[in-house]
């Protein structure tokens, strides 16, 4: 792709919004990550997503292409100089099916607006902080668990990751296995942290989804963990929508109320990145 034009083919003007690709990793044929450039004046919180996307085809009548664009969640926490990103590739999906081609030095649209739900700021002070995440619903996380302020405020953090096969966990379970090294965050971590990866449909350590696993009380104990509970619990939850749906049930069901950034509570939820 041309350096200067996110629309190749295409005698599109450079559009303010672009932002320069640095590095991608295909992790599997359906999932990949990617970097790009910060704008300089992006400021957000961990946790937060922003709309990202391509240009599209001219319209036949028009001539005028649109952009296409989706919310990502940055995978990336607040202090990182660059912006990562964590994708499915959907092979007719509308971006997916073009954005899985991107190369360093291509660009990508970034609108430089972060929102979201994910933050502590929507939650009250607690003992226990848990990430529940189903497939690419761990972006948000992959942020915030290299937040200082997830340390500082927990005692203990239990991130949760459930996906199909042991090789989509991989981004996740790297990501994990890279915080005690991590220059910034690796001394706050101490023994606050357990990972609890599973898989529906291929043989792993735990097999089984998590919801499941919480209502059979089987993730708590090999955890060797207490019961969720209001008084001490804290929760982000992100992944598809009926993945979502059911953890509400699920942390309703252990007397935990849903948050928002103007009414902190218990529990906050954000649907993932679908196409
Ligand atoms: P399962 O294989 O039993 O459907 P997907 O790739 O479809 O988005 O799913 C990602 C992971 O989320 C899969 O392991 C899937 O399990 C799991 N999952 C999907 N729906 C739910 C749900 N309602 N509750 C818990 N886990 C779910």
């Amino acid at each position: 792709m041309n350096d200067m034009n996110p629309n190749p083919g295409h005698a599109t003007p450079v559009l303010p919004d672009a932002q320069t690709v640095t590095q991608v990793t295909h992790w599997t044929d359906e999932l990949f990550s990617f970097r790009v450039t910060r704008p300089a004046s992006l400021r957000f919180r961990s946790g937060e997503f922003v709309m990202i996307g391509l240009m599209g085809d001219p319209d036949p009548k028009t001539g005028r292409a649109k952009p296409i664009l989706r919310a990502y969640s940055i995978a990336s926490p607040a202090w990182d100089d660059e912006l990562e990103f964590y994708s499915i590739k959907v092979q007719d999906g509308p971006l997916t099916s073009r954005l899985q081609h991107v190369k360093p030095g291509d660009q990508i649209i970034l609108r430089p607006k972060p929102v979201g739900t994910l933050v502590h700021d929507a939650l009250l002070p607690g003992k226990r902080l848990w990430f529940f995440s189903t497939g690419t619903g761990f972006a948000p996380f992959a942020s915030l668990l290299r937040e200082p302020e997830t340390w500082e405020n927990y005692d203990e953090v239990i991130v949760t990751h459930t996906c199909r096969n042991l090789s989509d966990l991989e981004y996740g379970r790297r990501i994990v296995e890279a915080l005690r090294a991590d220059e910034l965050i690796g001394e706050l971590i101490g023994d606050k942290l357990k990972y609890y990866p599973t898989t529906t449909r291929e043989d792993s350590p735990t097999v089984g989804r998590i919801t499941d696993r919480l209502r059979d009380g089987s993730a708590f104990a090999d955890l060797g963990v207490e019961h969720i509970a209001s008084e001490t619990d804290r929760a982000m939850v992100c992944g598809s929508l009926a993945f979502n749906l059911e953890m509400k049930e699920v942390l309703e069901g252990f007397g935990l109320e849903e948050g928002a950034n103007s009414d902190p509570k218990h529990y906050v939820i954000e649907k993932a990145f679908v196409d």
